[in-house]
């Protein structure tokens, strides 16, 4: 059923794909789309959500109290494009009965693809091979040149077994690797993958590739720093598609220039858009921009889904994929 047009306004804090702004639009009065492509400064987040009755926010926006405050007491839904979604305060979002919403699942496989993307190329030494190719340096094949890791046989050590930890593990039975993994709580269908679960020092020491899957909290800052750096093999390779603050970059430029481990690749950044210091001056690792879930398909799913959320928030239906649920107010 198509939704009736309702006296709504929202304000979409950066463009997404069309099909998640027509379908608020076919239900808000008022869809506002931020018209510059790049993250809303603090101000203007402050200014453009005053009166809204919901927003459709990025992981680039941090959506704290005070922001919730200048919202004012219409608001009723934060629909994240994102299936994390530690940049809202979902805890004060909950005390005000405003619901946050995410959007998992369809960015499963996408993000899950990137990650063997970056353990292929940093094992391989794809992009540094490339740059050493198109400087007009190389002279011809070499026997001692860009020799790398192999991916297949080896193990490999997932941290955090959730949707995307566990899609990158099934991926490893093609290259036959063995599996171990972390995870708070035992994972079915990673023991039927043949993996074994085991504490993070023994997944650091054993395995030659580290994924890391797990959500940022407090709890998870800075997993991996210096001494869990330390525990790793020198040929083994850090692999972070979740989220830049779990490592602890500074320590990590430190291991790769020293060579104490082989290489990494790298989707997200303690500090984004910023790097650490020297990160970009290494060979050994690969750096893409926060690009996991980064295809047309899945971004235009995202854009439906977080859309939907927003409907039916704004409907007064419990959304889809509503975070904190016990936020739900009563439609009017
Ligand atoms: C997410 O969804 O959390 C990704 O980091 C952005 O697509």
């Amino acid at each position: 059923m198509t939704p009736k047009k309702q006296g709504f306004s929202v304000w979409v804090t950066r463009r997404i794909p069309q099909p998640g702004l027509d379908l608020l639009a076919g239900f808000c009065a008022i869809v506002d789309v931020e018209p510059e492509d790049r993250p809303v400064s603090r101000a203007r987040l402050l200014e453009q959500v005053r009166g809204r009755d919901g927003v459709l926010c990025h992981l680039t926006d941090v959506i704290d109290e005070e922001v919730m405050e200048a919202a004012g007491p219409r608001c009723r839904v934060f629909a994240n494009y994102a299936v994390g979604y530690n940049n809202i305060d979902v805890e004060a979002a909950t005390r005000r009965g405003i619901l946050v919403t995410n959007t998992p699942d369809v960015l499963t496989e996408t993000t899950a693809d990137l990650a063997w993307a970056l353990l292929m190329a940093a094992a391989r030494r794809i992009v540094e091979s490339d740059r050493f190719l198109r400087s007009g340096r190389w002279d011809g094949w070499g026997p001692m040149q860009f020799l790398g890791q192999d991916v297949h046989g080896a193990v490999l050590g997932i941290v955090g077994a959730g949707r995307i930890g566990r899609a990158v593990a099934r991926r490893a039975a093609g290259f036959d690797m063995r599996l171990l993994y972390t995870d708070p709580e035992p994972r079915p269908d990673m023991d039927a993958l043949g993996a074994r679960r085991v504490e993070l020092p023994e997944l650091l020491s054993a395995s030659d590739f580290v994924s890391l899957h797990a959500p940022l909290t407090p709890a998870t800052r800075h997993l991996i720093g210096r001494a869990e750096l330390a525990r790793m093999k020198p040929t083994a390779c850090l692999i972070n598609t979740a989220r830049g603050p779990l490592i602890d970059e500074a320590a990590l430029v430190e291991a790769l220039a020293e060579r104490r481990i082989a290489a990494a690749g790298l989707d997200v950044y303690e500090h984004e858009p910023r790097v650490a210091e020297g990160l970009t001056a290494l060979d050994n690792v690969v750096c893409v921009c926060h690009i996991g879930s980064a295809t047309l398909t899945t971004r235009t799913r995202m854009a439906e889904m977080a859309a939907g959320n927003m409907v039916a928030a704004l409907e007064g239906r419990m959304p889809p994929h509503a975070v904190n649920p016990q936020a739900r107010r009563p439609a009017g």
